[in-house]
C-alpha cells in the first residue's frame, strides 16, 4: 500500500510518532514521511492512504498544516483514505485540575484535522488518535511511539481487508 505520512512539529515529538508509524510501515509497503513545508502541496499521485499529524496548540492543528489542508485540491482528494492524529500533554501531567479540564474541553489538533479531511472529500479510515507528552517540550510518554507504530499497522491493515474484501 502507499501510504503519505505528512506532520508538523516544533519540538520534536510529533516527528518522532510520524517516524515510528513510517518505520513500522516501511518493511511491507510504500511509505513517504515528510515535514509540512509551507506552501507546498504534498503530492498525492499514487497514495492510497494519507496520513496527517500535528502537535495540539491551542486546541488546534498549526497553522502550517491548517494551510496545507486548505490548499490541498479537491479531486484528488475525493475517497482516499485518510486518518488524522496529533499530540498533546498527558492531563496527568497538567496542574491545577482546572486547567485540566479547560484542555480536555478545548479539544485537539487531531480531530480538527479529521474534520477538515471529512470536508475535504476523503473517507476515514481510523479514528483519529492523540499521543501523549510530558510537558511542552515532551518527552513523550514512555510507549507512544510502540503505540503509535501499533496505530499505523492497524490503519493499514483494516485499508488491506477492506481491499481485499472488495
Ligand atoms: C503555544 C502552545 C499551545 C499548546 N496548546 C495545547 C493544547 O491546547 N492542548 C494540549 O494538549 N497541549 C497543548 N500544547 C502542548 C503541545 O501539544 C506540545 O508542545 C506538543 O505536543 C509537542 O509536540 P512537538 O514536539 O511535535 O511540537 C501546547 C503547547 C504550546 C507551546
Amino acid at each position: 500500500m502507499s501510504v503519505l505520512i505528512v506532520h508538523d512539529s516544533i519540538y520534536g515529538n510529533t516527528a518522532s510518532i510520524a517516524k515510528a508509524m513510517a518505520e513500522a510501515l516501511r518493511p511491507d509497503h510504500d511509505v513517504r514521511l515528510e515535514a509540512v513545508n509551507p506552501g507546498h502541496i504534498p503530492d498525492l499521485a499514487g497514495v492510497e492512504l494519507l496520513i496527517v499529524g500535528s502537535p495540539t496548540r491551542g486546541f488546534r492543528p498549526t497553522p502550517a498544516i491548517q494551510e496545507m489542508l486548505e490548499a490541498l485540491p479537491d479531486a484528488p482528494l475525493a475517497g482516499l483514505r485518510a486518518a488524522a492524529f496529533d499530540t498533546r500533554l498527558d492531563l496527568d501531567t497538567i496542574h491545577p485540575a482546572p486547567l485540566r479540564w479547560v484542555v480536555e474541553v478545548g479539544g485537539y489538533a487531531g480531530q480538527t484535522i479529521e474534520r477538515r479531511l471529512v470536508d475535504r472529500g476523503c473517507t476515514i479510515a481510523g479514528a483519529a488518535t492523540g499521543f501523549l507528552v510530558l510537558g511542552t517540550e515532551g518527552p513523550l510518554k514512555a510507549g507512544e511511539q510502540e503505540r503509535a507504530a501499533a496505530w499505523a499497522q492497524g490503519l493499514v491493515a483494516t485499508q488491506d481487508a477492506i481491499k481485499g474484501a472488495a
